[in-house]
Parts: structure tokens; C-alpha cells; sequence
């Protein structure tokens, strides 16, 4: 049997996600009650690192040390890995001497190339195309602040980069809709990203009318890392792209507001909106922490009775 990897959201089904909630769940009461929970004991998590990180780094390093496990940090600046071993040999390689890997790399196709290639569950920690782990925590999220995601709306405001298409993936999954407001020439492309159907999201010109009377406004940089030769002209193709106080008003009056962090306050986002009321980004990025503890546990173990 082929291990089972987590490269993109359509990876899993409702089904999946359902278990994995209700695991994350409980392992983080468990944890805001200092239970220790063990299961991972002799497990060991290589984290293979293409592009920075703080929030993917730490709630993997950390989770893997909760559940008992351990986790080795590999950057390509100083692996064989960035003098051009072939992807096809690391994988090999380190999926012999660890339980599982976290790959962050630019392509997908890369990532693609390295899971064929590994022996153990590979977990995508982000790619050019797909930052599945994110939308895990922040569905995870949105839920414990309102419940059922299913039929909700939820608008997308700047670039059509890895957020956005892993949120349009999910909302096939969840059943929701998705506003999404790009600048022209900064697209989406439902085809390439494997969408079945065009009913789960709507196409907006105006930012403003993107955001009326959704439940959650969501934005991300204006310049996805290994895009920052772009960044002149992306600020100015940006610039109407701002989520602040007059665009959030035009949202539910108790809609959400997510932001996958870091952020640059006063371009994709007012201080006075991420640091406002609506904002839930300090929780959005706790929960990388417990919903990617439940993603190990299931990718190592398999489902395991509620505990
Ligand atoms: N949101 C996120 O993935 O953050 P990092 O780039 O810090 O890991
Ligand atoms: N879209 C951003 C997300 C960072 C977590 C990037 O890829 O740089």
C-alpha cells in the first residue's frame, strides 16, 4: 500500500476532516490541560525546508515533541539537497530513516515528485500552488467561533496565490462559497487547481462587493515568497486590495476576519482590521498547532478511539 500523503486539501474527504476536528479538538483541551499525550514515542518528523518559516517551523517542531516524537530541521541551504541531488533520491533516502515528512519547496510538481518517491506520509508545508496545512487550522478555526462551515460565504481578497486556491478546494469539500476579488491578470484558474464545478465560488471586480454579507473576509501578501521580483508592480496592481475598517463593515456585522500571517499592515490589511474586534489570527495560528498534532496522529496511525 502506497503511504497516505497530505499535498493538497482535495487529498481527504468530509469524512477525514470531520475525524481530524474532532481529534484536534480534544488534543488541544488535552493540551490547554497540561494531559500529556504520547503516542509518537520513537516517531521521528523530518521538516524539509525550500523557503522561510516561523509558524509552520514551530508548530511542527513542537507538536512532534508533544506527542513524544521527534523532528529533525533540513533546509536546503545546507543539504545536498540545494547542490541538485535528484529529489527522486532524497526521498528515498529519507523516508528510510524517518515515519514521516514535511516538505516546504516553491512547485508543487516538485512536491509531487518527492511523495512518489517516499516510502512514509509526506505533508505539504506549503507550496507555490497549495498551503493545505493553513486552511486545515483555519476551517478548524472558523468553526470554533461559529460552527458549521457548510453554506457559509466567505470572501477572498488579493491574489489568487496558494491560500486562495487551497480555500477554493475546501469549499468543495465543505459545501461553501467562495467571493473571490483578484486585481485583473491575477486570476484564478479553476482548471489547473482541479476544481470539479464552478458553483462554489463567484468572481467579483469590486473588492467591495465581494465582501457583502459574507461571514469571513480572508486576504494574504500582495507577494507570495519566490514572487519578490514582482513586488513593485504587484503593490501598485494591489493597491484597491486593502481589507480595512470601510470594506469589512460592508460583511456580515459579525463576520470573521483571517489572515494566514505574516502580514503587512496598511497594504493587504489595515492595522485597525487585523488588530481589530473581527480579527481572529492569534487563535487561526494556534490552531496550525493542534489541527497538524491531529494530521500526524492520523497520517501515523491511522484513525484511533477518542481519547
Ligand atoms: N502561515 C504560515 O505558514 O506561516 P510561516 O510562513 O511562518 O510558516
Ligand atoms: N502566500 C504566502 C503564504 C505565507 C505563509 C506565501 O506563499 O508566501
Amino acid at each position: 500500500m502506497p503511504p497516505k500523503h497530505f499535498l493538497q486539501f482535495k487529498d481527504l474527504s468530509l469524512e477525514e476532516y470531520d475525524y481530524l476536528f474532532e481529534r484536534a479538538s480534544r488534543i488541544k483541551q488535552a493540551f490547554k490541560q497540561y494531559k500529556p499525550y504520547r503516542p509518537l514515542v520513537d516517531r521521528t518528523l523530518a521538516m524539509i525546508f525550500d523557503k522561510n518559516s516561523t509558524r509552520t517551523r514551530l508548530s511542527f517542531e513542537a507538536g512532534m515533541d508533544q506527542l513524544g516524537g521527534s523532528s529533525i530541521y533540513l533546509s536546503t541551504r545546507d543539504t545536498q539537497l540545494g547542490r541538485g541531488e535528484p529529489v527522486e533520491d532524497a526521498a528515498r533516502v529519507i523516508s528510510r530513516m524517518v515515519d514521516i515528512i514535511m516538505v516546504r519547496t516553491y512547485e508543487h510538481e516538485l512536491l509531487q515528485r518527492f511523495a512518489d518517491h517516499s516510502n512514509v506520509p509526506v505533508i505539504n508545508g506549503l507550496t507555490d500552488e497549495y498551503h493545505p496545512c493553513q486552511i486545515l487550522a483555519d476551517i478548524f478555526t472558523f468553526i470554533e467561533y461559529r460552527g458549521d462551515i457548510q453554506g457559509k460565504t466567505i470572501a477572498w481578497i488579493g491574489d489568487a496565490n496558494n491560500m486562495c486556491n487551497t480555500w477554493l478546494q475546501a469549499a468543495e469539500i465543505f459545501d461553501f462559497k467562495i467571493h473571490v476579488s483578484t486585481p485583473p491578470g491575477y486570476d484564478i484558474e479553476p482548471k489547473q487547481i482541479g476544481l470539479r464545478n464552478t458553483s462554489h465560488f463567484e468572481d467579483f471586480v469590486s473588492p467591495h462587493d465581494a465582501v457583502k454579507n459574507v461571514d469571513l473576509v480572508t486576504t494574504d501578501v500582495w507577494t507570495s515568497m519566490g514572487f519578490e521580483a514582482e513586488a513593485e508592480q504587484r503593490n501598485a496592481d494591489f493597491a484597491e486590495f486593502c481589507v480595512d475598517a470601510e470594506m469589512m463593515a460592508l460583511a456580515k456585522d459579525n463576520a470573521l476576519f483571517m489572515h494566514c500571517l505574516p502580514a503587512h499592515r496598511g497594504e493587504e490589511v489595515a492595522a485597525e482590521v487585523i488588530d481589530g474586534p473581527q480579527s481572529v489570527v492569534w487563535d487561526e495560528a494556534e490552531n496550525r498547532l493542534h489541527t497538524q498534532k491531529a494530521l500526524l496522529e492520523y497520517l501515523l496511525m491511522g484513525k484511533v478511539e477518542n481519547s
